[in-house]
């Protein structure tokens, strides 16, 4: 065993047997982070911030939750919202937290993508935080159930049914998800355990994994500039602090993290406290009743263009089963971003407005998922017209069909021309 000196006080105490010294500066102290990068990089800790607030609110409704099907629906918008203290409180945090926290992944998966932070060596950090995408729209989905709302019904019987459409094991794997023949109480408590315990705890793990994926490429910057942290750690350290491209994570640069942290806070308690009604959808205020269809079922904003990917190839395409290739659509698109570094070949890491074409291809990309995500609300059919003929299903098949060119046609290209020059230029 190590020498176990007496101790100098309670810190001291903890080093000899802890580290925390050491652990200190590993982790905070000597952990070290460019200089030259934007608020934007704040959007991982507004991430951290609202899991936080999630979890803890997550606690404080589960105390009076019921998870059965004949008193989820009073246990949430009778006991919880009426008459527990500040019981619609935690509620309007809870459903608010869950909504906003997919506008900063977006942010965050976006800003990613612009300054090309998923290349070079940082594949694993993409490839965890998409794994903490799908993690989160898991959490998402299945949350959504608990209430027993109207919309909590029939959205988990048409995502549960989509699994029915795998050949061979599909209508047996939608019995196995459902625990029953029809989505039910077993559906409803399966649902509840993989919310409260198994989606957390592995969404933990995968936050774990995300910040240590970190530690070795580091975070990039506003230029994409590749530079030795060692040695730029050591200018610091040696007191060159204007010299050096660096600063240490604690204090200096969560000095500023907190700062937009402070003000996203501002936004979000204004959401909470005067525009919560954004993230409940008024049809969730009506009990599920399997006897009657909601006229328009669509998911939450988050997921809208991912189902209109689903619903894009509906259309009556001859000779080929049109709710396969919607579920093949469906699949890609979700995962299609887990491979995005190796569409983007090129070894240009930089930000969008430095590299010509992949600027526009950004920018498209960008209006495509949100033109996805405003026709993914809209009803499926009767709504735009061209004399008779009804052009609302055109517009999810343009969008769907735009977004795979976008990826797999003109990605690749614009990093081929882009290798080819780098090349050249070499
Ligand atoms: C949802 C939980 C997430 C948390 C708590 C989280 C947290 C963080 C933190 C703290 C950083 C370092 C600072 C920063 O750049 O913001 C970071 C960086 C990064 N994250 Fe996430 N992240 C999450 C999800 C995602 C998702 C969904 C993606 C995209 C697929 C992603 C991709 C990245 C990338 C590529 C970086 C490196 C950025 C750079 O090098 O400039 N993260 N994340």
């Amino acid at each position: 065993m190590a020498e176990i000196r007496k101790a100098e006080g309670l810190v001291d105490w903890l080093d000899q047997r802890l580290a925390i010294k050491t652990l200190n500066k590993v982790l905070a102290t000597e952990y070290w982070v460019p200089k030259n990068i934007n608020f934007l990089w704040a959007m991982g800790v507004i991430l951290m911030t609202m899991f936080g607030m999630l979890f803890i609110s997550g606690l404080f409704l589960l105390m009076y939750y019921k998870p059965d099907v004949n008193l989820a629906f009073d246990s949430v918008n009778h006991t919880i919202m009426q008459e527990v203290y500040y019981g619609w409180l935690w509620r309007h945090m809870h459903a608010v937290a869950a909504s906003v926290v997919f506008l900063v992944i977006y942010i965050h998966m976006f800003v990613a993508i612009y300054y090309g932070s998923y290349k070079r060596g940082r594949e694993m950090i993409w490839i965890s935080g998409m794994l903490l995408f799908m993690l989160f729209s898991a959490a998402g989905f299945s949350g959504y159930m608990l209430p027993w709302g109207q919309m909590s019904y029939w959205a988990a019987q048409v995502i549960t049914n989509i699994f029915g459409a795998i050949p061979f094991i599909g209508p047996d794997l939608v019995v196995w998800i459902r625990g029953n023949f029809f989505v039910s109480d077993p559906t409803l408590t399966r649902f509840f355990m993989l919310h409260v315990l198994l989606l957390p705890i592995v969404i933990m793990a995968t936050i774990g994994l995300h910040f240590y994926s970190l530690r070795i490429p580091h975070v990039n910057n506003e230029e994409g500039e590749h530079f030795d942290f060692e040695e730029e750690a050591k200018k610091y350290k040696e007191g060159k602090k204007k010299e050096s491209k660096v600063i240490p994570f604690w204090p200096v640069f969560i000095s500023k993290d907190l700062f937009v942290v402070g003000i996203f806070l501002i936004f979000y308690f204004y959401l909470v406290g005067f525009h919560y009604e954004f993230a409940m959808d008024p049809i969730n205020f009506d009990p599920a009743n399997y006897m009657k269809t909601p006229t328009h079922i669509y998911p939450e904003w988050y997921f809208l263009w991912s189902y209109e990917i689903l619903r894009g190839f509906f259309f009556p395409i001859a000779g080929i089963s049109p709710f396969n290739l919607g579920l093949m659509g469906f699949a890609i698109a979700n995962g299609v971003f887990l491979i995005l570094p190796w569409l983007d070949r090129s070894p240009v890491v930089a930000p969008a407005h430095k590299r010509g074409a992949f600027k526009i291809w950004f920018w498209l990309m960008l209006i495509d998922m949100v033109g996805l995500t405003i026709f993914g609300k809209v009803p499926p059919n009767h709504v735009y017209f061209i004399g008779d003929t009804d052009i609302t299903p055109w517009f999810g098949f343009t969008f769907t069909i735009g977004f795979f060119i976008l990826l797999f046609i003109a990605l690749p290209l614009i990093t081929m021309k882009e290798k080819r020059r780098a090349g050249g230029a070499r």
